[in-house]
This record gives C-alpha cells, structure tokens and sequence, in this order.
C-alpha cells in the first residue's frame, strides 16, 4: 500500500507523458553537461577525483602478479599497459559478426585474466573492475567508436531491452533518458544515460560502478528486478547504449552523482 503511493507520487512528479521515438541520438550529450558545478570540478582535478584511486589500484594491478597468477598483464602489454592502443579500446564493446557474440571491454578483460594463469574473475570482482577502469582510462579523451555495421539484430534487440517497461513504476530506461533529459528527480537532472563516462565514480554511492552496474540500480530505482550480472541482457544494453554514445569523448573515470 505504502509502495503504491509512493509509485504513484513518483510518476507524478516525473510527469509522465510520453511522445516520439528518437532512441538514437543525432548529437548525444555527455552525462557531464548534466551534472552539478561542483561534481563538474571534483571530476575535472585528477587529484580530487576519487575515481582516480581505482585508475591507481588498476595500474598497480596491471603490473604486478593477481593472487595466484604466473603472468602478469604487463608481460604481454607492457609496462602500464603501453602496448594497449587506445582507439581500439574506444571501439568496445566490440562484436564477432558471424557469430553475434557481444565482448566487453570487461569480457576482453576476464578473458585476458585467465591468460595471466588465474581462473576468469566475476563480473564484480574489485580487481576486474579496477582493470577495466585503468584500462579504460587508457583511452581518455578518445571518441567512443562502436563500429555499428552488420548490427541491426542486436541493436534491436538491445532497443527492445531499452523501451520495454519495468517494475512498479511501469516505465522504460527511454521515459526518463530520451525523453527527460534535463528533468530534475530527486535533486538530480536525468541526463542521456550515456556511457562514456564508465566506469564512473557514483558519489552516492561511494563507488566506481560499470555501465552493467548501473544499468542495475537504475532497474533498482524502477523497483524492478535487475539483470544478473554477466547476463547476456547486461550485454545487449551496454552494446546499445554505447551506439547511443557513439562520438562522446571517454572521460573514464568520470564523477557522477
Ligand atoms: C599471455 C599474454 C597475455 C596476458 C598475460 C594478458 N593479455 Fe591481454 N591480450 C593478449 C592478446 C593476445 C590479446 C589480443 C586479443 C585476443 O586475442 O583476445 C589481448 C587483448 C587484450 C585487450 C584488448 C585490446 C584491444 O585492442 O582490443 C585488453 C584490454 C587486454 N588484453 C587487457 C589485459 C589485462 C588487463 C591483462 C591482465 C589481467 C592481460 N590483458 C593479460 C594477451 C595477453
Ligand atoms: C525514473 C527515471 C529513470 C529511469 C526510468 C531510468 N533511469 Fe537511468 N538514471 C536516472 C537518474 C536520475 C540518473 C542519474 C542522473 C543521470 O546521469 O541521468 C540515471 C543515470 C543513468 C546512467 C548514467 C549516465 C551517466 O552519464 O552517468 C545510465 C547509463 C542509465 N541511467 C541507464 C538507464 C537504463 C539502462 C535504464 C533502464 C533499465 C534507466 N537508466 C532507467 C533515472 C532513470
């Protein structure tokens, strides 16, 4: 009973009134043209952002031995990783067309873990995540660039995912991320839901989070039932949404509220 008022206050305030369909983005925009000035100034000083000690932990990380590992990643990447290129880090999530198979930078990643000797991480496992963040990092101020050829069947799969409602609240990621942007909810703008910024700092939470992981709270805060991590839906979404921010400059690991 409690619940319901409170769905129903929620959709009020949002407004709920919906029109159009313009999922893919001719200019999208960052994330970071929504937040506030302060969160802006906190990402913009390497000192102050604390997303930069998981960058740190990923470096110190990507030198040594993982527990239990006989290589360590700068074996075959060397030192720091300076053998990564970083547009092709920009590219991901990258897709094997004959097959459809989707693979992540995060995918990649565990797949290269077990090259070091060890068995493949979880997808929450802190020390993947720091490594995907370094190695994102890597490609700071790159442009996202998902080759879209060839991707029709997922990225309409992926849409499907996008617009399809859930939860108590009965909406899609689309009310709130193409038709809302600029709306405030509890404090904050509802930006485009790009990924560019990933992994990203959450203040509210304290935490570096992936695309995979807030696309779960942002199911959380429908008051439905997330996506388990490593599902292949996680997958399909971070594929879409990062067509969607096609052209972005990465700006890993960015602060957001
Ligand atoms: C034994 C050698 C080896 C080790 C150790 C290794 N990798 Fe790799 N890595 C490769 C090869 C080979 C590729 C090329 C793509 C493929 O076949 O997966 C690759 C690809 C990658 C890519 C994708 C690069 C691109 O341009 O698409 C990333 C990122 C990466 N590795 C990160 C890591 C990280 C992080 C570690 C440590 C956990 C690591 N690798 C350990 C051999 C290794
Ligand atoms: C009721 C509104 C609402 C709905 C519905 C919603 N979100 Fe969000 N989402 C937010 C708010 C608020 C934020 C934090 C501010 C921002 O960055 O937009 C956010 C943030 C995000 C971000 C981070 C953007 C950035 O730059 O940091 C992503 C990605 C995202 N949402 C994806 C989704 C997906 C995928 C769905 C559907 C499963 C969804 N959201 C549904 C409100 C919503």
């Amino acid at each position: 009973m409690k619940a319901m008022y409170s769905t129903r206050l929620f959709l009020l305030t949002l407004g709920l009134v919906v029109a159009g369909n313009n999922v893919l983005l001719a200019e999208p925009k960052s994330g970071y043209e929504y937040i506030k000035d302060e969160t802006r100034a906190l990402q913009d000083d390497d000192f102050d952002n604390p997303g930069m000690l998981t960058v740190d932990r990923g470096l110190e990380l990507f030198n040594s031995l993982l527990p239990g590992a006989s290589k360590r990643c700068a074996n075959c990447h060397q030192q720091d990783g300076e053998g990564l290129d970083s547009k092709s880090i920009a590219r991901y999530p990258v897709v094997e067309r004959s097959t459809q198979t989707i693979t992540t930078l995060q995918d990649r990643i565990i797949a290269c873990t077990e090259r070091t000797g060890v068995k493949a991480l979880a997808p929450d496992d802190k020390n993947l995540v720091a490594l995907q963040t370094y190695v994102r990092h890597l490609a700071r101020g790159e442009r996202v660039a998902v080759d879209t050829e060839g991707l029709d069947a997922l990225l309409a799969r992926g849409e499907k995912l996008y617009t399809t409602r859930y939860g108590l609240i009965d909406m899609a990621c689309q009310h709130c991320h193409v038709f809302y942007p600029g709306t405030m909810i509890r404090g904050q703008h509802i930006s485009e839901g790009m990924t560019n910024g990933f992994p990203a700092y959450r203040l509210d939470i304290g935490e570096i989070t992936t695309v995979q992981q807030r696309v779960q709270q942002c199911l959380n805060l429908m008051r439905a039932e997330p996506f388990a991590s490593g599902s292949e839906e996680l997958r399909l979404f971070e594929l879409y949404m990062t067509v969607r921010s096609n052209g972005l400059a990465i700006e890993t690991p960015a602060v957001r509220y």
